[in-house]
């Protein structure tokens, strides 16, 4: 678990929380904060180096050289991808579509497409919420049995429930989030956190 405290991502997650604030800014600031998670959960992929031209002669470079893949879990994860591939603008694309059942808060997967070869890719997972972890334990299942090997979920809340639920199913996954919240309440929401972030995202 990596516990993002750059002040920039502090003041996006407090402008996301904030009750008052319309879907248009709140998605605007989801990227903000997206673009800022990923490029920490980003920070170790390996580069390669060599030389290039600049106008006044060579250079040393590095670049990226790992491949990424982004998976956004529907439909709140949709929000976070933008960014991403402004970072990354290579990744490809996963899709998982999980949906909480409004009373249960237990997931069900309506929608799976996931890019070939992901054993030798980072994965990057993207879901805003980590609640109970339900959803996250079904999309790392499916992630895993596609055979992902490395393996990064960014979220921008969590709740300690979630991220023991996570440690549990799959202890090698790196976490990044910027806040564990208290905890969940009686229809396993998480307190104070931000509401439902899908529906904030898309004014449902
Ligand atoms: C939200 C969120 C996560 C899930 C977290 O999605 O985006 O996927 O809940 O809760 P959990 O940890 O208890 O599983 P939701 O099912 O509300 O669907 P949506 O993205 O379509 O709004
Ligand atoms: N999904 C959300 O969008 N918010 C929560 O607090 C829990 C699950």
């Amino acid at each position: 678990m990596h516990l993002v405290d750059h002040p920039l991502v502090l003041d996006a997650l407090a402008t996301l929380r904030e009750a008052s604030t319309p879907s248009e800014l709140f998605r605007r600031v989801a990227v903000r904060i997206s673009l800022l998670l990923a490029t920490e959960a980003t920070r170790d992929i390996p580069v390669v180096t060599g030389t290039l031209r600049t106008p006044l002669g060579p250079a040393g470079f590095r670049r990226l050289g790992g491949e990424v893949v982004v998976v956004p879990v529907l439909r709140a994860g949709l929000g976070m991808l933008d960014a991403v591939l402004e970072l990354i603008p290579g990744a490809r694309v996963g899709h998982i579509g999980l949906q909480r059942d409004e009373l249960t808060a237990v997931a069900s997967q309506y929608y799976a497409k996931l890019p070939s070869n992901l054993r030798q890719s980072y994965v990057l997972m993207i879901d805003p919420m980590l609640a109970t972890g339900g959803s996250a334990v079904a999309a790392l299942d499916l992630l895993r049995d596609a055979g992902a090997h490395d393996i990064r979920m960014i979220c921008i809340v969590a709740a300690p429930e979630g991220i023991a639920l996570v440690e549990q199913h799959h202890p090698d996954v790196h976490i990044y989030t910027p806040a564990v919240d208290e905890g969940l309440n009686d229809h396993k929401f998480i307190v104070p956190g931000l509401g439902d972030f899908g529906d904030r995202l898309y004014g449902t």
